[in-house]
């Protein structure tokens, strides 16, 4: 039946047309049926009690799609906040670090630092439910053709030079096209191709590199300018000239570009507007007369008919017995916590392994990356230990702005980690203002944090060998009596939101279907 056909009949059996168009999504109105899409469809809860250990995102989807369909939750969260690594820090926060260190941001209003989770891949859950809960979206500019590589030591002219990803693209472009047609050309493609398909990839490789007729690549406009650009007036402008295939293969651009072309990683990438927290906040609107904040977890025991949790709020030692277990706590911690598991989930939960990672965040009181340099939010790539700094994808064209000064992993995150948080904040400065010089004139405040230190976290994220895959996975994802473990380390999406939001969903399920 067509759309206004049956909008006819419903009005001709007396029916509200006004209802039919809403039901069809006619009005462009808010659609209760979307508002709801995320709901599981699973056996009523009838007051069954389930106990959820951490309000971050897992815990609190958990609470959430259970309590859609009439299950009691507690959720019992260690710090003070809900969220857990899904944060923004703004002037006043704190962060402390197991090592007794604490910092408090100094940032300016209408500033923040994402120290955890910061982009949104388009395709993951993550997304339908900013939609479903009313989170605002707006563009995380994971790759910026204005941003640099930017790295030294390496052989080749490019060391130690600002490298614009713009100018690297279009050039390794062109050679690799150039190298390709000449191939073809010559008849010396080993390809499953006829001799006119051959001719018609030489003239596709033209385009595609922008190569001469002769089939060189000598430069594109597409690398833009470099010294006098276009205007008007006297002013036609002239476009740059290429860098050698030789220096730019050295430069270590094939990571850079496999990073960018990665599956989660590709453009366009999103982002909460004002703070990646918004999406936890959001939950927390939902779920919030269930959570029990200051709540640290002492014991996880099981009991005859479901479990019993021991925790300590506020200094005062307390339990709580359910019919249920969600536990959301990260392994690293998880493993240190007297509980009742059986021995080879002990075993599963010691077991698996977590990034080494690390973040900074420098205010600066004029953003000379957009000023003096067109970058427009992005990302630099280096190997000078930083790894990446981040322009902010937000506040454009206002005053200040926060830099994240570096986003690093493994050995080099730990050598960073190990300092002060002060002395690595000097460290980003002094290694970023290689790149950018402007760092030691508008600097204004900035701070630091190591994940592996970052108490009830001890860790970045759960990092799978195949090994570990194997051996440790299955039974993780198995209950062990009434708990069942949930967060991104129980997902083959780990470090993202996305792994914490799925991996609840499958935890519901499967106590909706045995309930
Ligand atoms: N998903 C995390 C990132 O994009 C690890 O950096």
């Amino acid at each position: 039946m067509k759309r206004r056909d049956f909008i006819v009949r419903v009005a001709a059996a007396g029916g509200s047309t006004y209802a039919a168009m809403k039901a069809l999504d006619l009005l462009g109105e808010a659609n209760p049926a979307v508002a709801q899409s995320q709901t599981l469809q699973i056996r009523p809860g009838r007051g069954k009690r389930v106990i959820i250990l951490g309000a971050g995102l897992a815990g609190m989807t958990a609470a959430y799609e259970l309590r859609k369909s009439g299950y009691k939750c507690t959720i019992l969260e260690a710090r003070g906040r809900s969220g857990g690594r899904c944060w923004t820090v703004r002037g006043g926060d704190q962060i402390v670090e197991t090592t007794g260190t604490v910092q408090t941001a100094q940032f300016a209003q209408g500033q923040y630092f994402n120290p955890g989770p910061a982009r949104i891949p388009q395709h993951h859950i993550t997304i339908d439910y900013c939609r479903e809960l009313g989170v605002d979206l707006e563009i995380f500019p994971n790759l910026n053709y204005e941003q640099y590589y930017y790295n030294e030591s390496v052989p080749g002219d490019l060391s130690g030079r600002k490298v614009r990803a713009r100018q690297a693209k279009a050039d390794l472009r062109g050679y690799l096209a150039e190298l390709l047609a000449k191939a073809a050309s010559q008849g010396a493609l080993d390809a499953p191709l006829t001799a006119e398909d051959k001719e018609k990839l030489v003239i596709f490789l033209r385009t595609y590199g922008g190569l001469d007729p002769d089939l060189f690549y000598r430069g594109t406009n597409r690398r833009g300018y470099d010294v006098e650009k276009q205007g008007a007036g006297d002013r036609p402008g002239k476009f740059s000239s290429p860098y050698s295939l030789s220096a730019l293969v050295n430069l270590g651009f094939a990571n850079y570009e496999a990073f960018e072309q990665g599956y989660d990683q590709q453009m366009l990438m999103f982002q909460p507007v004002g703070g990646l927290d918004q999406i936890a906040k959001a939950l927390e609107r939902k779920v919030r007369s269930t959570i029990q904040f200051s709540s640290e977890v002492q014991e996880i025991r099981k009991t005859p008919n479901g479990v019993r949790i021991v925790y300590s709020q506020n200094g005062n030692v307390q339990q709580i017995t359910g019919d249920y277990c969600i536990c959301t706590i990260p392994l690293k911690v998880l493993s240190k916590i007297p509980a009742d598991f059986s021995p080879d989930m002990q075993a599963a939960i010691a077991g698996v392994e977590y990034a080494v990672t690390g973040k900074s965040a420098l205010q600066f009181n004029r953003r000379f990356w957009e000023e003096d340099e067109q970058i427009m939010g992005g990302i630099t790539s280096t190997n000078i230990g930083l790894a990446t700094i981040w322009y902010p994808g937000y506040g454009y064209l206002s005053k200040r702005g926060v830099l994240v000064g570096y986003y690093n992993f493994g050995a080099v995150a730990a050598e960073f980690g190990a300092l002060q948080p002060e002395a690595r904040v000097r460290r980003a400065i002094e290694l970023g203002s290689r790149i950018h010089p402007q760092y030691n004139s508008h600097y204004e405040t900035g701070m630091s944090l190591y994940w592996s230190n970052i108490p009830y976290n001890l860790g970045g994220w759960a990092t799978y060998t195949t090994q570990t895959r194997q051996q440790f996975y299955p039974r993780l994802n198995q209950p062990d009596g009434k708990i069942y473990l949930a967060g991104e380390h129980l997902s083959y999406l780990t470090g993202w939101m996305a792994g914490a939001f799925e991996s609840a969903r499958v935890v519901v399920q499967k106590i909706g279907a045995q309930a």
